[in-house]
């Protein structure tokens, strides 16, 4: 059976630790994999801008022997004069490997379900999980451990990082609080908190979804915030957003009711002023750099582990 990486739920648990274990083994012995995947290709297909997703898998696919193909949704006949299902139909007879950014999260899906070799998610509007597989590597390398830990997330959270922090936090037995504005359009979708709730009471963990920034940070080992002005929010909407998020900025006041060795994240690209305060991105408690790192890692294990390389 072919495996796909649309959501973490496409992994169980257990599958989720393996790949976050392969991705520190990755990261420490990078020699031992450096012909894993010698002649498979990889199609990157990109419908928005990036950078740490597009570099981190073509260098990662060169890392290991392999071969990535940057194809832009721009170049291409997808949406125009060919189908979806056409397109990774006709890819899959080329390629070992696909991986798609897309704004629909149903395009995705789509993909998938056509794909005869493994489609992996490489951000729609709704999801992000590579991202977070990268995330969950490096909290684990930097506390020693996940279960038992809280995350607190602020700002814009209808949002495709927090759905897949709220997906794999608690699949790993993680506390999460999402802190935003009062609306559907700002709050994590219902759907989404649901299934992380039924997570969390497996493992006895809590999902805090509230609009008080403060009450979220209390007590917390990890303190995230992404943009609040996503790739496909349109540019007018930047003013409205910016006084609405305003509350939810993580700054150095915010930073003091998390634990004295709380890290701060940021999936990146960031913007100092907005989501974050320079002094707190900047500033000691931030591991961002060493999370945009760990995409490196982490996608070179979702890659190894889809292909069936896993040992
Ligand atoms: N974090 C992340 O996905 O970054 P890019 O948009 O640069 O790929
Ligand atoms: N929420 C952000 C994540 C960027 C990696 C966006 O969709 O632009």
């Amino acid at each position: 059976m072919v495996r796909h990486l649309t959501s973490l739920y496409d992994f169980t648990p257990e599958e989720l630790e393996k790949i976050i274990d392969l991705g520190i083994d990755v990261k420490k012995n990078p020699e031992k994999y450096a012909t894993a995947l010698k002649d498979k290709t990889l199609l990157m297909i990109f419908e928005k801008p990036s950078l740490r997703t597009r570099v981190s898998f073509e260098v990662g696919m060169t890392q290991m022997g392999g071969h990535g193909i940057f194809y832009s949704i721009a170049d291409s006949p997808m949406g125009k004069k060919e189908s979806i299902e056409d397109t990774v139909k006709t890819s899959s007879r080329f390629v070992d490997i696909i991986m798609a950014r897309l704004f629909e999260h149903e395009h995705i899906m789509k993909m998938a379900q056509h794909s005869d070799v493994p489609v992996i998610n490489a951000l729609t509007n709704f999801s992000h999980p590579c991202q977070i597989a990268c995330d969950l590597q490096i909290i684990k390398e930097k506390k020693g451990k996940l279960k038992g830990l809280k995350l607190a997330y602020f700002g814009d959270s209808n949002n495709n990082v927090t759905h897949s922090l709220l997906y794999g936090c608690s699949m790993v037995g993680m506390d999460v609080a999402v802190a935003s504005p009062k609306g559907i359009e700002y709050e994590p979708q219902k759907k989404v908190v649901e299934k992380a709730k039924e997570y969390a009471s497996k493992h006895g963990s809590k999902i805090l979804i509230t609009n008080d920034a403060v009450e979220a940070a209390k007590n917390a080992d990890i303190i995230y915030t992404d943009s609040w002005m996503s790739y496909h929010i349109p540019k007018e909407k930047e003013a409205e957003r910016v006084q609405l998020f305003k509350p939810y900025q993580v700054n150095s006041v915010l930073m003091k009711h998390a634990k004295p060795d709380a890290v701060f994240m940021n999936c990146l690209p960031a913007m100092r002023g907005y989501e974050q305060t320079a002094e707190v991105i900047d500033g000691s408690q931030s591991i961002v750099f060493d999370q945009a790192e760990n995409r490196l890692h982490i996608q070179k294990a979702i890659m190894l582990f889809l292909l069936g390389k896993m040992k």
